[in-house]
């Protein structure tokens, strides 16, 4: 049966294999950037330059810093430039830039599209030199490049201004310089600029528009490029900042060349090529389908042959090296130390002049290396005022560490429950006001949204507790630690072992024993649960047992909730201080979080119009409903059931939408 496809798939290379000797070429269009392309590419150092947004990004779009960097992204193969036999081939690229700052006033350096003999970039090449060249390369044929730049920075007294485009042969130095601000065009504000570059065999012709509007020359000149580069070159694009700095990006790129290849043209060749590779093709499928078979069994049991690999080729946070973070900690010194739990150790560190927090990931832990690299590429891209900030990663020596937000305040934990412990030394902590509480549910609430339904992903966070809430240095609640939650659950698969079930004793909705897994709804339960401690000040329930259900906060307050008196149960700290009515609606609202049944519990969507005073509060029976199982959806329609009911989904962990 697949015979067939495969006979028509010959017949058009046949095709194509004798056309191709008639008109030969060396072509390829990218509309945009894809991680997916990176294979066709060659980029010279992919921690700064690499596929970022959809866009190629010469200097990098990360977090850190990036001031003095420079680098190149090329085109995978050589482009061969001129042969003996058939001169210098002609070319015609066209390309989309687009140079913002990221955050500075003020931006540097450029971004240049070259014709180079070497595919590394110099050593110090950054600020001033481009990517192009460095002080000891500049101006001698060593260099052996020649680029056509886009400078955003008068650098140096020859620089024409802060906007214009250059040829530069073997320098930074412009043998050519064309202000752009004659055609209406500014390269630094972040605008798609369209350049189109020509090269005939004898003159070099820059055109540089808007977009969508029609391309001005800009310069041409006459330029033998057979003296000045080898007969193979590299094609694409260096960058550099420098003080200050930019993002220099690449939107798309469409390069159509000549092919001066010397070609055996007869057509014994393609006799040769053709049975080889249709024999290479036949193989292929059957790999193909053999491997696709597999390669799903691998991806469940986790098998990721680099954990480096995997991760940069994704939109990931900064790569630290172990001794930068060694250094930060002072070698992990135990003074430094932050906490410690079942997956490691937190450390402070000071890094650059900002506090950080890097978590050094027990070798014993079973936070494997799938975990790993799931928080760092999934969490490592969400970006949220209330979530603690992943900052970097680092992977050496087989050593796993993440580095994060430095928080001040550390865990929420220490503010509510500080009463409890019978411990002195611990120094007593400030009780938090009222509208500080509520400002700290209400933060959770958008940060679970958030994970929820706003990024492009939904993630389950699955451990929500108030050990897992930090607060910055203004009491805002940020939700930390994730991808912990899933990992329990992936030793839970393995081990068998139910003490570590996914989540925390006490936060656990019921049904968590049952479905043995998250849903959106288990986090709503944990939250709910958050809720009623924030509240009243007390713990959510015996922490040793496992089931404890029964025993939980949420029996505790809704006997009082069934005598009428729900207010009576708010933390006695508070001294009474607290305005009635929200602390009622938050009360019933954790109460509805907590909902035996999961068809029952609101939505974050519907808790976040509840706390900012926008709806009330679900309804709750009196009676705390007794768990049932398997839970039925509510019969009459309800009306929060829309929310609740749509969202009773079935997948466990991180799932694209
Ligand atoms: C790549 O760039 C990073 C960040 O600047 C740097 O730390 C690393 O050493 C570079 N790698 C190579 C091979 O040059
Ligand atoms: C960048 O490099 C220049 C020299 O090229 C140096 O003067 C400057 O201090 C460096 N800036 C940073 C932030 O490293
Ligand atoms: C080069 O490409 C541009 C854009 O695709 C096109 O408008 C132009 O005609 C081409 N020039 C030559 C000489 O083929
Ligand atoms: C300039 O780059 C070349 C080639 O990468 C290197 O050999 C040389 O040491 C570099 N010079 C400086 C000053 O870094
Ligand atoms: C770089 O090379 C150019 C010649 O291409 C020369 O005019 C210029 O002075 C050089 N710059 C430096 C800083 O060496
Ligand atoms: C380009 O835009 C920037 C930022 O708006 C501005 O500072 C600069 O003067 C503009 N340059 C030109 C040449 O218009
Ligand atoms: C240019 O890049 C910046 C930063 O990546 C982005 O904010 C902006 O939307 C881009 N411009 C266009 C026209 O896409
Ligand atoms: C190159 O430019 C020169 C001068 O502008 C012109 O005389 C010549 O015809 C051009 N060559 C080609 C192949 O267009
Ligand atoms: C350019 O035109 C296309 C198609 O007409 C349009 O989708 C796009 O938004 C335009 N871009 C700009 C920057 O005007
Ligand atoms: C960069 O800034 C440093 C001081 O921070 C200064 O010494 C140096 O000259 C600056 N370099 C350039 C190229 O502006």
């Amino acid at each position: 049966m697949a015979t067939l496809p495969v006979i028509k798939l010959l017949l058009t290379l046949i095709a194509l294999l004798s056309a191709s000797r008639s008109v030969n070429c060396f072509d390829f269009s990218f509309s945009d950037f894809q991680q997916d392309d990176r294979k066709d590419l060659l980029l010279s150092n992919d921690s700064i330059s690499n596929i970022f947004r959809d866009a190629l990004q010469i200097t990098p779009d990360l977090n850190g810093d990036i001031r003095n960097t420079s680098g190149r992204a090329y085109y995978g193969k050589k482009f061969r430039l001129w042969s003996k036999k058939k001169g210098t081939a002609t070319f015609n690229t066209t390309f989309v830039i687009n140079i913002s700052n990221k955050d500075s006033p003020d931006v540097g350096e450029g971004l240049a599209f070259i014709l180079s003999a070497d595919s590394d970039v110099p050593i110090d090449s950054h600020g001033q030199w481009l990517g192009i060249v460095n002080s000891t390369t500049n101006g001698t044929t060593q260099a052996s490049v020649v680029g056509v730049e886009f400078d955003t920075r008068k650098s140096y007294e020859e620089d024409l201004d802060d906007n214009h485009v250059g040829l530069d042969i073997n320098s930074c130095y412009s043998t050519l310089q064309e202000s752009l601000s004659n055609y209406g065009v500014n390269l630094s504000i972040g605008e798609d600029v369209k350049v189109n570059v020509q090269y005939d065999g004898q003159n070099m012709s820059v055109f540089v528009s808007k977009v969508n509007e029609t391309a001005n020359l800009v310069f041409s000149v006459a330029l033998n490029l057979q003296e000045l580069l080898p007969e193979n070159v590299f094609v694409g694009f260096s960058a550099s900042t420098g003080n200050f700095t930019q993002l220099n990006c690449i939107r798309a790129w469409d390069f159509n060349g000549e092919d001066v290849g010397d070609e055996n043209s007869n057509l014994l060749w393609v006799w040769i090529l053709v049975p080889v590779v249709s024999l290479a093709l036949l193989s292929g499928i059957g790999f193909y389908l053999y491997w696709s078979r597999k390669s799903k069994k691998y991806d469940l049991e986790g098998a990721y042959p680099n954990i480096e690999d995997h991760i940069k080729s994704t939109t990931a946070p900064r790569r630290f090296k172990l001794r930068e973070l060694r250094n930060a900690t002072g070698n992990f010194n135990h003074k430094n130390k932050l906490g410690k739990g079942g997956f490691g150790t937190v450390y402070k560190g000071v890094w650059k002049e900002k506090e950080i927090a890097v978590k050094r990931v027990s070798k014993k832990s079973n936070q494997g290396n799938q975990e790993f690299i799931a928080e760092v590429t999934t969490i490592g891209n969400l970006n949220h005022k209330n979530l603690v900030k992943l900052v970097g990663w680092c992977y050496e020596n087989r050593e796993l560490l993440l580095v994060y937000e430095f928080m001040p305040h550390g865990s929420l934990d220490k503010y509510i429950f500080y009463n409890d412990k019978a411990s002195q030394d611990e120094p007593s902590q400030p009780t938090l006001r009222w509208e500080t509480r509520l400002m700290i549910i209400q933060g959770v609430a958008e940060a679970l949204d958030y994970l929820h339904n706003g990024s492009d992903k939904r993630v389950l966070h699955r451990d929500i507790k108030s050990s897992n809430i930090m607060l910055d240095s203004e009491f805002n609640a940020r939700l930390g630690d994730f991808g912990l939650a899933r990992t329990i659950q992936q030793r839970e698969k393995t081990h068998h072992s139910t003490i570590e079930i996914a989540g925390t004793p006490g936060y656990m909705a019921p049904e968590t024993f049952l479905i043995s897994r998250a849903t959106v709804e288990t986090d709503v339960y944990s939250y709910g649960i958050l809720v009623l401690e924030v509240i009243c000040g007390r713990k959510p329930g015996n922490q040793s047992e496992l089931n404890n259900y029964n025993n939980s906060i949420v029996n505790w307050l809704w006997e009082f909730y069934r005598k009428g008196k729900i207010t009576e149960a708010v933390d006695s700290k508070l001294d009474g201080e607290f305005n009635e009515k929200e602390v009622e609606s938050a009360l019933i609202l954790g109460l509805a979080c907590c909902h035996p049944n999961p068809h029952y519990r609101p939505s974050m969507k519907t808790v976040l119009a509840v706390l900012t005073g926008e709806a009330d509060p679900p309804q709750v029976p009196q009676q705390r409903p007794s768990f049932v199982w398997p839970a039925m959806p509510p019969v009459f329609s309800q009306s929060d059931y829309s929310l609740t009911g749509s969202q009773f989904t079935t997948f466990s962990e991180i799932s694209a939408r």
